[in-house]
């Protein structure tokens, strides 16, 4: 048996922890996650912090969930695993077949993996072999996909080709594959210097006139929705993903969303496509699927590119591509009773809980470090600034985001920020008790820190 003092040291000595400068975490105190209950870590001092990441945007209901426990246990009591390759188990198909019910209309078919990355790399290479099926070679060795600015889609190679968050992709740069980059709106700090009302961003022109001068050779265009969320929360306008929708359509390009966070009530719908009624031909989940318990990831498609790969044996119209755990039983199982918990009471209950956050967060935005506070549904960003009025940034060194959230620890919050923009993304059915403790504690935090 370990002590507390054993797995602090194999820690520092041996784990590599993403997105971590290491040489800064080996002089820090770690949180060792011993135990949890409900929405709320315990460390291996006994502390108990509130987590408003949702253990990284996964976490649904909190820990320990009774319905999503006894699922995982009975499903263990019958295979914990067993491939998807030329075989099949009940937690599988029940879960497709349910994905099929609750998705948007018209996705019809679903394609396991494990992870947000994964799920989009998936849907980038059904949207090449697409082309390459119905248009030919010549078409395809021209393919190419759309993207946006401050897009994150996981760090697979294919997902980090079309992000466009500089700090974690650029340095990969001479390895991705090249993709059309379009400017989001980020009404913040708007990339052309307009206002809201007049803005062609809104308005997705950039994107009407991208795929207009790619005459035709964008086979797909890659789109989180509604917000992007690794960005800072970047909520989209209303009405920017159906006239993004609308020009995929127009210049025949595949419409792929990444709902990897904005999937499963996040936003107050059960997809934040649904918010518009837009159906995208391609939709990419995992993070809440299994209500943070497994790693399970889907891609889903509609019936019209599924029925494309369909031929005879020899034609090699297949998709070659999978994952040894694609398909995992226990995720399977741990995703069906997070979808029978994921009723219209509780997605009701986000909207109410959102404006309950809101409310409470509103004394925010006149603090002198806060730039703008951004939220849809329980998704929300406080992003911090040096200047206000200049909306100067502080200096990467000075990590501010970092330290105000270490002191959040001591108020009993757990909170990731994204460099100097503090996320917010607490489970759905945080307590109202829980949300007005997250904003006091980041009130009192900026307070301490910044002495206002
Ligand atoms: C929109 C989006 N897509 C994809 C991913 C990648 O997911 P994963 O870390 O599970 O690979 C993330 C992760 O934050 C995400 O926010």
């Amino acid at each position: 048996m370990s002590t507390r003092e054993d797995v602090r040291r194999w820690d520092v000595e041996h784990v590599w922890h993403p997105f971590s400068q290491m040489a800064e975490y080996a002089e820090t105190e770690p949180l060792v996650v011993v135990r949890a209950e409900g929405r709320t870590l315990i460390d291996d001092g006994g502390r108990r912090l509130f987590d408003a990441t949702s253990a990284l945007w996964c976490n649904l209901f909190g820990h320990r969930v009774p319905e999503i426990d006894a699922a995982v246990a009975d499903q263990l009591g019958r295979v914990a695993h067993s491939t998807l390759l030329g075989a099949t188990h009940p937690p599988a198909a029940e879960l497709a077949r349910r994905l099929v019910e609750v998705a948007p209309p018209g996705l019809t078919h679903v394609f396991f993996s494990d992870d947000g990355a994964t799920a989009v790399e998936a849907a980038l290479k059904i949207a090449f072999q697409h082309r390459l099926l119905t248009r030919g070679p010549a078409a395809a060795s021209r393919a190419t996909y759309l993207s946006f600015e401050n897009a994150y889609h996981g760090d697979t190679l294919g997902a980090a080709a079309v992000g466009g968050v500089a700090l974690f992709h650029e340095t990969l740069r001479p390895l991705l594959m090249p993709a059309i980059k379009v400017a989001s709106p980020y009404c913040y700090r708007c990339p052309i210097g307009r206002t809201p009302d007049d803005c062609p961003l809104h308005r997705a022109e950039q994107v009407e006139e991208a795929l207009a001068r790619a005459e035709g050779n964008v086979c797909a265009v890659v789109l989180e929705p509604g917000v992007q969320a690794a960005a800072g929360m970047l909520v989209h306008p209303e009405g920017f993903l159906t006239r993004v929708a609308e020009s995929c359509r127009r210049h025949g390009a595949l419409l792929v969303l990444d709902e990897v966070a904005t999937g499963f009530g996040r936003t107050g719908t059960l997809f934040a496509c649904q918010r518009e009624g837009v159906t995208p031909d391609l939709l990419c989940l995992a993070k809440g699927l299994t209500g943070g318990y497994l790693p399970l990831a889907a891609t889903l498609a509609t019936d019209a590119v599924y029925r494309v790969f369909l031929g005879r044996y020899e034609e090699y119209r297949h998709f070659f591509h999978g994952h040894t755990y694609t398909g995992n039983p226990l995720g399977c199982a741990a995703a069906l009773a997070t979808l029978r918990l994921l009723d219209a009471e509780t997605l009701a209950g986000v909207d109410r809980k959102a404006a309950l956050l809101r409310e409470a967060l509103a004394p925010l935005a006149a603090h002198p470090h806060v730039g703008e506070v951004r939220q849809i549904g329980l998704m929300c960003g406080v992003e911090l600034v040096r200047d206000r009025a200049s909306r100067a940034p502080f200096a990467p060194g000075e990590r501010v985001g970092y330290r105000l959230c270490l002191s959040l620890r001591d108020r009993g919050v757990y909170i990731r920020p994204l460099g100097d923009v503090i996320v917010l993304m607490p489970a759905l059915n945080s307590t109202d008790d829980e949300l007005r403790h997250l904003s006091g504690a980041l009130r009192a935090a900026l307070g301490e820190r910044f002495g206002a």
